[in-house]
């Protein structure tokens, strides 16, 4: 029997997590051979390797080692490195999960090659053209031949948007998938001994999106939420583009004096599980992490104006307060005060990112393509 022949193209911290099942699952089918081409936009051992050796995932097949710069230079570099390795490598498919520069080059870069590009993650939208992944989610989708959503609301939006539904398969969310089969695991991390803090007894601050970060004014808003929730212990595991920031904006000193906030380093996918569940409450502009305290029923602050993920909006578990001081702190109040309450509810809300077995439907569906 004939293999097919995949190449999954990745290269930042978000998209290892949600490709580690998939990744899995092909190195065990017989009929699948599966290439991972990393492009190398991420590269601090924080924010790459960490995550394969926690997986015990295969080394990448190649390495583009592209690194950072502005969204143009970054992705070119992506481009013209990619489409080499395309054209030696022959895959039958290409597989870009999630929105990042990384996905978007990988998709334009097969597209191009005319080879089908599967886009997981598909249909996200925030509707917010300032933010870098919107214009990747958009562009991604409408160059692949495969889309599979997360959600019903996902296949929606393609419909919408003139995406035939012959393409559009809602499989649910791959990083639930990967949440189920680690929690036993996270459940065993020592990170809050490490931390020294009790569950239940913190707030998990995490803070990267260029809209906020990049911007002295929403940044120092939130900064100046942050410390004013005196009575709320913080840990804050600090980006690198962030703690880049910080000091550039002369933030960062400010925040460090702060005694109830513990700046750390970034943490790995276990020890980041472990801290959501045992939090009262998470504050983030991470698009996964809206979707893991969900799961975990930690309630979340967003910290951007918009999501991708409005179902946690709209079922109650998500609060969105952009960037703006009062806003963050006040929400925050309401969440200490009413916790019991509302952690009931959360116990009891639906789940609309499918079963848990994503990556398993995917991996068929491109078999039989
Ligand atoms: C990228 C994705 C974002 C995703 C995030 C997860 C895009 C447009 N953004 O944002 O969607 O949520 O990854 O983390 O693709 N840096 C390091 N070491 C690293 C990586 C980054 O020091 O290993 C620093 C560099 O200063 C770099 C900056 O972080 O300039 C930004 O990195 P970049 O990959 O451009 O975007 P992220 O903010 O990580």
């Amino acid at each position: 029997m004939e293999k097919v022949n995949v190449a999954l193209i990745l290269g930042a911290r978000p998209q290892i997590i949600k490709s580690m099942p998939f990744i899995c699952l092909s190195n065990e089918d017989k009929q699948v051979k599966l290439s991972i081409i990393h492009t190398g936009q991420h590269y601090n051992y924080e924010m790459t390797k960490v995550f394969f050796e926690e997986f015990n995932l295969p080394e990448p097949t190649v390495n583009l080692n592209v690194g950072s710069g502005s969204q143009a230079q970054q992705t070119a570099k992506m481009l013209t490195r990619l489409e080499p390795v395309l054209q030696e490598q022959k895959p039958d498919l290409v597989v870009v999960p999630g929105d990042t520069n990384s996905t978007l080059a990988g998709a334009l870069t097969a597209a191009k090659l005319n080879i089908p590009v599967s886009h997981v993650e598909a249909g996200a939208r925030s509707y917010d053209n300032r933010m870098p992944e919107e214009i990747n989610r958009r562009l991604t989708d409408h160059c692949s031949s495969m889309l599979f959503t997360a959600t019903e609301n996902c296949a929606r939006t393609l419909l919408k948007e003139g995406i035939s539904k012959d393409v559009v398969h809602t499989v649910g969310d791959t990083m639930y998938d990967v949440l189920l089969q680690q929690l036993p695991k996270a459940e065993k991390t020592t990170i809050l001994d490490q931390l020294d803090v009790k569950t239940k007894a913190y707030a998990l601050l995490t803070l990267h999106r260029q809209e906020n970060v990049d911007s002295l004014e929403n940044l120092k808003s939130i900064i100046s939420a942050i410390v004013k929730l005196k009575k709320t212990e913080v840990i804050f595991p600090i980006h690198p583009r962030t703690r880049k920031q910080l000091c550039s904006f002369n933030l960062y000193t400010k925040l460090k004096e702060q005694k109830h906030v513990k700046l750390i380093e970034p943490v790995s996918y276990l020890e980041n599980i472990s801290l959501i569940k045992n939090a009262n409450f998470v504050m983030t502009d991470s698009g996964g992490m809206q979707k893991e305290a969900f799961w975990l029923k930690t309630p979340c602050i967003t910290l951007r104006e918009n999501t991708e993920w409005v179902e946690t909006v709209q079922l109650g578990a998500n609060y969105l307060v952009g960037s703006n001081t009062e806003r963050i702190v006040k929400t925050a109040e309401e969440i200490s005060e009413n916790e019991k309450e509302l952690c009931k509810k959360l116990e009891k809300l639906p789940n609309p990112f499918g079963d848990g077995c994503a990556s398993q439907k995917i991996l068929t569906i491109i078999k039989n393509s």
